[in-house]
Order: C-alpha cells, then sequence, then structure tokens
C-alpha cells in the first residue's frame, strides 16, 4: 500500500478509535453518582494529619484503643471451622443450614411457638443489607397488596434506595423528635394510624440509626396494637441484636412482641456489629407466617429469588457463626463480650456528659445517655458540625450523629472539650 494512503487510514481508525473512548456511544448517559456521605468522611479523616483527629462517622466497633475488634469466640470458632477441613462444595441456596436454624432461634428465643411449629422459612443473606434487599425483592414479586413502605424519620440511609430498587414506593411516619432529641411517641402512632391497609411497615428492633432512640417496652405494645389494627405487614430490621443493652434477650423483645401479637412479618438479622463479622457479610432474613404448607411454598419462592440474585451464599462466615452459636462454651464466651462491647459504649456515653459538664457546659446533654447503641443523634448542627471537623479535626456526618464506637477513654476529653467550643 502506498505510504501516504497508509498513513491517512491510520489516522482516520486513530480518530474514530479516540471518539469511541471519548464520547463512548453506550455510556453517554451515565451520570456521576453523589459519593456516600460517610466514606467521604473517612476520607476526609485519612487526609487530616492532626494528631489528635477523631473519626466518628463509620458504624464500625472500635477497642478502648481505637482498633478494630476480632471477637476472641469468633477467633475460636474459626479454628474449629479450619481444623474441620472442610470441602469447598456450594452451600444450600438457602444457605449453611445449622446456621440457619440458630438464627431463628436467636432471633425468637428457645420457647418460641413459631419455632416449635416451624412456622418459620429463614435463609442465610449477604448481611443484613442482604437480608433487607433479598426481603424486597421477594415482596416485590408475591406481595400484590400496597406496593407502599413507611419508614421512620430519618432512617438508615440504605433503607430507601433498596426499597425504591424493589419498585416500592418510600413514604415515612414520625420517629425523632428534635425537640426532646428522644422518640416522638404520640407522632408515631398518630402517623402510622393513618397508614393505608396492608401497607407495609420497616420498623428497626433496637438502637435505632442514626438516632440511637427505641421505644420503651410499653411503647412498642402501642405500635403493635396500631400495626396490628391497621393491618399492616412489618419488616423489622435487627442489625444490632445484643449490642444496644448488652443482652441479647432484651433486645429482641420488640421482634418477640411481634410474635406473640399474632403479626406476620419479616426480620432480616445481621452478625456484622454484635459478632463483629462486618466483612464475613453473615446476616439471615426469617419470613414468618401461620401455617406450614404457607411456609413451604414462600420458601420455594425465597429459593428462586436468591438464585437469581447470586445463586448461593458464602459458607465461611456463616460457619463461624453457626460453631459461636452451637458451641456452649463459644456461646456463653460470646455473650460476655457482646455486653462488653455494649457497656464499653454505655461508659463512654457517661464519660462524655462527665467531660461535657467538668468542661462547664450548662446545656442539656441527658440524651447522650438515654439514647443507646452505637449512635447518638448529638442535636449538633451543620454548622457546628463543620467547626467540629474543621477545628477540631472530629469527624461525623453532618446530621449531627457520632458513633460512639470510636469514642475511648483516650479521645473523649478531647472530643468534649471540642463539643463545648462550638456549642458554648
Ligand atoms: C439499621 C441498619 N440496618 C442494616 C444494616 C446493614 O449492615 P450489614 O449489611 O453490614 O449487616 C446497618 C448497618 O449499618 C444498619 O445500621
Amino acid at each position: 500500500m502506498h505510504s501516504t494512503l497508509k498513513n491517512v487510514l491510520r489516522t482516520d481508525f486513530l480518530k474514530a478509535l479516540n471518539q469511541s473512548v471519548n464520547h463512548s456511544h453506550w455510556w453517554a448517559n451515565v451520570k456521576m453518582a453523589p459519593p456516600d456521605p460517610i466514606l467521604g468522611v473517612t476520607d476526609a479523616f485519612k487526609r487530616d494529619t492532626n494528631k489528635n483527629k477523631i473519626n466518628l462517622g463509620v458504624g464500625a466497633y472500635r477497642d478502648d484503643n481505637g482498633k478494630p475488634y476480632v471477637l476472641e469466640c469468633v477467633k475460636k470458632a474459626e479454628a474449629v471451622v479450619a481444623a474441620q477441613n472442610l470441602d469447598k462444595e456450594y452451600t444450600l441456596i438457602t444457605g449453611v443450614q445449622e446456621f440457619c436454624e440458630a438464627s431463628v432461634r436467636l432471633l425468637l428465643g428457645e420457647n418460641s411457638e413459631i419455632v416449635k411449629n416451624k412456622h418459620y422459612s429463614t435463609s442465610q443473606s449477604i448481611s443484613g443489607t442482604g437480608g433487607l434487599r433479598n426481603g424486597f425483592e421477594f415482596l416485590r414479586k408475591f406481595y400484590p397488596y400496597q406496593k407502599l413502605v413507611y419508614l421512620p424519620t430519618p432512617s438508615w440511609g440504605n433503607h430507601a434506595p433498596i426499597a425504591t430498587d424493589s419498585t416500592f414506593e418510600v413514604k415515612s411516619y414520625r420517629y425523632y423528635k428534635p425537640s426532646t432529641r428522644g422518640f416522638d411517641f404520640e407522632g408515631c402512632l398518630e402517623d402510622i394510624s393513618k397508614i393505608p391497609e396492608k401497607s407495609i411497615i420497616l420498623l428497626q428492633a433496637c438502637a435505632h440509626n442514626p438516632t440511637g432512640v427505641d421505644p420503651t417496652p410499653e411503647q412498642w405494645r402501642e405500635i403493635s396494637r396500631v400495626v396490628k389494627q391497621r393491618s399492616l405487614l412489618p419488616f423489622i430490621d435487627l442489625a444490632y441484636q445484643g449490642f444496644a443493652s448488652g443482652d441479647i434477650d432484651k433486645d429482641a423483645f420488640a421482634v418477640r412482641l411481634f410474635e406473640q401479637d399474632g403479626h406476620e412479618f419479616l426480620v432480616s438479622q445481621s452478625y456484622s456489629k454484635n459478632m463483629g463479622l462486618y466483612g464475613e457479610r453473615v446476616g439471615a432474613l426469617t419470613i414468618v407466617a401461620r401455617d406450614q404448607e404457607e411456609i413451604q411454598r414462600i420458601t420455594s419462592q425465597i429459593k428462586t429469588t436468591i438464585r437469581r440474585l447470586y445463586s448461593n451464599p458464602p459458607r465461611h462466615g456463616a460457619q463461624i457463626a453457626a460453631t459461636v452459636l452451637n458451641t456452649p462454651e463459644l456461646r456463653s464466651l460470646w455473650l460476655q463480650e457482646v455486653k462488653g462491647m455494649a457497656d464499653r459504649i454505655i461508659t463512654m456515653r457517661k464519660t462524655l456528659v462527665e467531660n461535657l459538664q467538668k468542661e462547664g457546659s450548662s446545656h442539656n446533654w441527658q440524651h447522650i445517655t438515654d439514647q443507646i447503641g452505637m449512635f447518638c443523634f448529638t442535636g449538633l448542627n451543620e454548622k457546628q458540625v463543620e467547626r467540629l471537623i474543621k477545628e477540631f479535626s472530629v469527624y461525623l456526618t453532618k446530621d449531627g450523629r457520632i458513633s460512639v464506637a470510636g469514642v475511648s477513654s483516650k479521645n473523649n476529653a478531647y472530643l468534649a472539650h471540642a463539643i463545648h467550643q462550638v456549642t458554648k
């Protein structure tokens, strides 16, 4: 070929290639998604060189030295699992059987009628997020009534997107009362009593994220009554069993109440926080019905849902959790360790209030100790949060939520000082 022609062809080819790279035909309409607000906080924290910096954004437990914590019971269970020399075959579509059975007993208690009568369908999920995802996908296909989901205001940031992706319309009911920094009981009941019948209501069973505000047992009884009266289907998110009070049974109160009150419901369970299995992605979805034959149909369709989403779940984390739950010595070690984590958080809350008082703060900080679980809704406004970040390198989300798990005996006084400076 003539060399000039060759050059022309080459230039045309490169031009076309270039165009296809810069002006992709296929992906031109993909818009940049907004950054995740919590990961954004962590990124900014990492860039900060202040040696006093504190990250209170991320919802993961830290020990008193600010380090991630692998539970002793988990280390021991991992050794047991490793010694079993298991093969790497697929597990069932619904996951590791002994894990699912131990999970539903943990959820409803050993004496549960639902458990005794096998009126449940429990399947392993990719942690709590996956339990919600599987549940909403199942409801998308098999819940023919109202395609409406009611969430508390505010709620965990992923609830609405998960429900919307499964084509539900998301609405809200009052939950947090800014004036008291507590639970808006009257507002909540009033809103729930107006929800259209047969809608789905999402409830967080304990250690509400992001507010740390939970209803009392008496208030739960009223909520259950109104939910029943309105004929709503409860979808309960239990991401912190044991992590709120340190007692797994106390933290399951709301779920067990709903069982006793005769509801049919779904529950998504997570072992991220209470067993510290964050990255292992261990959870379960339980659907409660009142009839064996119904349960069989539900399980068959949960299987088709999971099969299409990810075929079957990973085994390792579920085997660890099952070993902890089913081995008496490891289970009692676990119960001690969960209580240890919850107690450390409760102590940090008390110390923070004491340190604020020592700083001379005249505000009422009682909500810090009234609230429960990993998170505290401090009531700090956006401007105050900005100052905490800029002037004190204390990182938190702009709604004023702090992860108390990031507070330690070493940084507590510094945090109190910083909060006092921006609120006085
Ligand atoms: C209320 C709530 N639900 C569900 C989850 C899901 O967590 P995971 O998918 O790690 O179990 C979280 C995690 O922060 C949460 O706070």
